[in-house]
């Protein structure tokens, strides 16, 4: 096994790196320059888990979602190892279908998260819900060797393949860059506070059981004037056009794409999980809930994705 348990109380290398290097200057983004010029998010709505679901889960006893294959995913108090338990069966996939489902519009959205996460030549980054390792593997680059980037996800089989990757990396690419694979609990980070640089998450907050938990834990790990972009589809229940086509591209598309593979109903989940997630302007609230002093949702590809950047305060 190449990675460290979930019992590691603190993420080896971390600690090392933040020690060797000089604190940095806060970091600038795109979310504390806009933060300035618009209406505070706390005037433009509250996240409350929406009513439809609200409904689904009281009326199926257990609290399941079977009426759309998505199986006990939304079960409370049972979605976290639901979840681990999906992602852990479409990790064989999971690559391959990321390319095809987005025809690999999924790179470009993840080169600008890492972008907007102010990762840097030298810095500490934190990829949280890493899977197998694609935005990790970005934000090595972007803090290069004398950096360290730790990928952090609960799923065995994501992050084997994504120590198979970095194997397969370091055979092509030439010196390892600094990485290391944790498993562990997004909702409880097993790192010290202010222990890095830069972080991302993509399509990993819509996938926790508890999104104020998981930004709060971002916000401790992070240092003084850093930054978190998080990368998730875009709930666009407030635009009907957008959120149509969403809907068709997922049922007519991406699922049946998901069936050839073996894992529709893991597909399946998406829809749902997508309506139950926070809309860009209530994620920016919640942000600031969890002590983000800026937060800024980005739509991207005509709003069917998004991209939150969150800047703690120096
Ligand atoms: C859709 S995948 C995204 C993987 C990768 N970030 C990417 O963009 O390709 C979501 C990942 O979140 C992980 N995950 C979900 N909830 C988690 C939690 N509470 N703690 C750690 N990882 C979690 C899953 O195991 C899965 O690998």
């Amino acid at each position: 096994m190449q990675y460290l348990s979930a019992q590691a109380p603190h993420a080896p290398g971390a600690a090392q790196a933040a020690q060797r290097r000089p604190q940095r200057a806060a970091c600038s983004t795109p979310a504390a320059a806009e933060a300035r010029s618009r209406p505070a998010a706390s005037s433009r709505g509250q996240w409350t888990r929406p009513q439809a679901a609200q409904q689904q889960e009281a009326g199926n006893g257990s609290g399941a979602a079977p009426a759309n294959g998505s199986g006990d995913f939304f079960a409370e108090g049972r979605e976290a190892t639901e979840r681990q338990r999906l992602f852990n069966t479409i990790a064989p996939v999971y690559d391959q279908l990321n390319d095809q489902l987005s025809l690999g519009l999924h790179r470009v959205w993840k080169r600008m998260a890492v972008k907007w996460s102010g990762a840097r030549t030298g810095g500490a980054a934190l990829d949280v819900c890493c899977g197998s390792g694609d935005l990790a593997f970005r934000l090595a680059e972007a803090v290069g060797p004398s950096g360290s980037v730790t990928g952090l996800d609960f799923s065995a089989n994501m992050l084997e393949d994504a120590a198979r990757r970095q194997e397969q990396r370091r055979a092509t690419l030439g010196p390892a860059y600094d990485m290391s694979w944790v498993q562990g609990d997004a909702l409880a980070l097993p790192f010290e506070d202010a222990s890095f640089d830069a972080a991302t998450m993509g399509y990993g907050l819509r996938n926790v059981a508890d999104i104020p938990q998981a930004m709060r834990e971002l916000h401790r790990v992070l240092r003084p004037g850093c930054s978190v972009a998080i990368l998730d589809f875009n709930n666009a229940s407030d635009n009907a056009v957008v959120d149509t086509a969403q809907a068709f591209f997922l049922k007519s598309f991406v699922v049946p794409t998901a069936r050839s593979m073996g894992v529709a109903e893991e597909y399946e989940y998406l829809r749902p999980s997508i309506q139950r997630f926070p809309t860009g302007p209530q994620q920016e609230t919640l942000a600031r809930q969890a002590g983000f002093s800026a937060a800024v949702h980005y739509p991207l590809a005509f709003g069917l994705m998004g991209c939150l950047v969150c800047t703690k305060a120096r």
